[in-house]
């Protein structure tokens, strides 16, 4: 068979076999290909030599999948699928209608509760959305557990006047009164330059299962994202600096991508965010995926994490030269927080393309002059 006849599914399911290989997971489990099947829909099906008919934000070549593996600080693995739902009609109604046949098709086969994607829906789910966005899921696959689901709203869905209202409502409606007001007095103080960019409810009834709000940094310093942290008990605003310095390589603003910070909540403890989560787009502050590679490795050895599950894992994902592009080490996050700390890398599918590496002179917004001539 050509290359090109490939279809998404195929491509993206070889690579999410890999993963949960490299993750430990029962050779046989058809899991995580029934929920990716399901995700991807129509779109699935599609030859990779044929033009999605919808160009994801998900990830930079449209494709509307992004892997991660999250390492525990205590040893343990789990392989994430981001994903847009693929349907067969274009445009936004399209893809809330997809979003929701894709819930419908899972959460009975697999026991996941939907209550509190439906006490959100109508809130952020309209007739008219705008941005690059209105609904993505999250697949957490860990070995021998039961499949777990995450749901991604987009706070500015109305127009970014509207957002604070929207978070403050999704709050209110899932018994969070109080989650904002630490989160604005520490991470959106920037004006303009920090904005609410996701709002995510875990898909699951437990009293831990959780809701997350996300703010971008625009143009960010370090301390920024350490003063962000330092609103969450146990979030050592050290470690934030630490993993800035490590993945920047000396980056001193991120004026590329976007720093993200994230903080969960959960309903047994409703007053204070219990964990926080930074996310930095390696992709813009490298060259190339080799350097983001040495990078990432270098900061798991530092914390005792396993560099040779890294490498088993991009190569599951690809087998190209590292050196050809930059973006398959998409980001890299932080959590950290009394439940426990972590890293998790993000690894693109890039089923529709590759971005070629930068070279020195090509520096445009990428960042990589900061990196550059910083000490
Ligand atoms: N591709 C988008 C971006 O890079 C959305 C996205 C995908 C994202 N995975 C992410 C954002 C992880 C933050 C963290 O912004």
């Amino acid at each position: 068979m050509n290359l090109v006849d490939v279809t998404l599914f195929n491509h993206a399911q070889n690579q999410l076999r890999g993963l949960c290989d490299v993750a430990g997971f029962e050779p046989g489990d058809e899991t995580p290909s029934v929920l990716l099947r399901e995700l991807l829909g129509p779109a699935g099906t599609r030859p990779l030599g044929e033009e999605p008919k919808h160009l994801s934000d998900v990830a930079d070549d449209g494709t509307p999948v992004e892997f991660s593996i999250a390492f525990d600080d205590d040893g343990a693995l789990a392989v994430r699928v981001l994903g847009e739902a693929g349907s067969d009609n274009l445009g936004d109604r399209g893809s809330i209608a997809a979003g929701k046949r894709f819930l419908n098709a899972v959460s009975k086969r697999f026991h996941i509760p939907t209550e509190r994607f439906a006490a959100v829906a109508d809130l952020f789910l309209p007739d008219r959305p705008q941005g690059k966005f209105a609904v993505w899921f999250s697949l957490i696959l860990r070995p021998r557990a039961r499949p777990r689901l995450k749901a991604y709203f987009n706070p500015e869905v109305r127009g970014r006047d509207r957002a604070k209202d929207l978070v403050l409502e999704g709050f209110r409606r899932l018994g969070l009164d109080h989650a904002y007001d630490a989160i604005a007095r520490h991470a959106l103080v920037r004006g303009a330059r920090d904005r609410l960019s996701f709002f995510a409810v875990d898909l699951d009834d437990s009293p831990l299962s959780r809701v997350k709000l996300y703010v971008s940094h625009e143009s960010a310093l370090t301390a920024d994202a350490e003063r962000a942290a330092s609103v969450v008990q146990g979030a050592d605003p050290l470690r934030v600096r630490g993993f800035c310095q490590a993945l920047g390589g000396g980056t001193t603003t991120f004026a590329g991508r976007p720093l993200v910070s994230s903080y969960s909540f959960v309903e047994a403890e409703p007053d204070g965010p219990g964990t926080y989560s930074l996310y930095l787009p390696v992709r813009d502050y490298v060259p190339d995926d080799e350097v983001a590679r040495e990078r990432v490795g270098a900061f798991l050895a530092g914390h005792g994490l396993p560099t040779d599950t890294l490498d088993k894992a991009i190569g599951a994902v690809t087998d190209r030269p590292l050196q050809s592009g930059v973006g398959l080490l998409a980001h890299v996050s932080l959590r950290l927080g009394p439940f426990g700390s972590g890293t998790t890398v993000y690894l693109s599918s890039e089923a529709y393309g590759v971005t070629p590496p930068r070279g020195p002179a090509d520096t445009v917004g990428s960042g990589v002059i900061n990196s550059a001539i910083a000490p």
